[in-house]
């Protein structure tokens, strides 16, 4: 059965009841560093919805995600990409801070990955756009790297996936920018968005 419409206001309901039943979460081992829990947050109703790896420094100490350099320069894809961060859905794989930052482990994937499959069936954006190999590979099923998933276009619950690059390492290897923006054109036709003439 294709999945029910839901209006705006079901969707906001039913994130609020999605965070309420999270709760003050020790469901996995990464709470025992947390400070905390990065939910995720933006349009409810969004078209274009971000997954990044899991909160780091920042996002622990704010609750928001993608909040520090990283999320600055996702700020810039968004705008890059013709719309604004508010338009869009930022969420993570594991929604608390792996010690130092580091990639999530696979029991912790398993066991906070069903929480982001529920935003993504509330949410039922069109297009889902992977920052990194975690999300891309949880989304796609895949255990190749990024490097070779960012060339395939998958589907998940009825929503385009892309991969690419996560903004951290986009920072870290300026040679990536043109792979990163050629998978964000292809997000943008996906969701029907014309591509600026030249990105800065
Ligand atoms: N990196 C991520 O993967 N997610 C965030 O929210 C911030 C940095």
């Amino acid at each position: 059965t294709p999945p029910s419409r839901l209006t705006r206001d079901q969707k906001v309901r039913q994130l609020t009841a999605l965070r309420e039943e999270i709760g003050d979460c020790t469901r996995c081992k990464l709470c025992q560093g947390r400070k905390t829990i990065v939910f995720g947050e933006g349009n409810p109703d969004a078209d274009l919805m971000f997954v990044g790896e899991g909160p780091g420094a920042d996002e622990d100490a704010s609750g928001r995600p993608f909040v520090g350099r990283a999320g600055q320069l996702l700020d810039r894809m968004i705008v890059a990409m013709t719309l604004r961060r508010e338009d869009v859905y930022i969420a993570n794989v594991v929604k608390c801070r792996p010690p130092g930052n580091r990639t999530p482990e696979s029991d912790e994937v398993a066991t906070c990955g069903p929480f982001l499959i529920r935003q993504i069936e509330i949410i039922q954006p069109k297009v889902i756009v992977c920052l990194g190999a975690p999300a891309a590979q949880f989304l796609l099923g895949s255990k190749k790297p990024i490097g070779v998933l960012r060339g395939v276009a998958g589907r998940y619950h009825g929503a385009h996936v892309v991969a690419t690059y996560h903004p951290a390492y986009l920072m870290r290897n300026e040679k990536a920018k043109p792979d990163v923006w050629a998978d964000l054109k292809k997000a943008m036709a996906l969701l029907g968005l014309t591509p600026p003439p030249k990105p800065k």
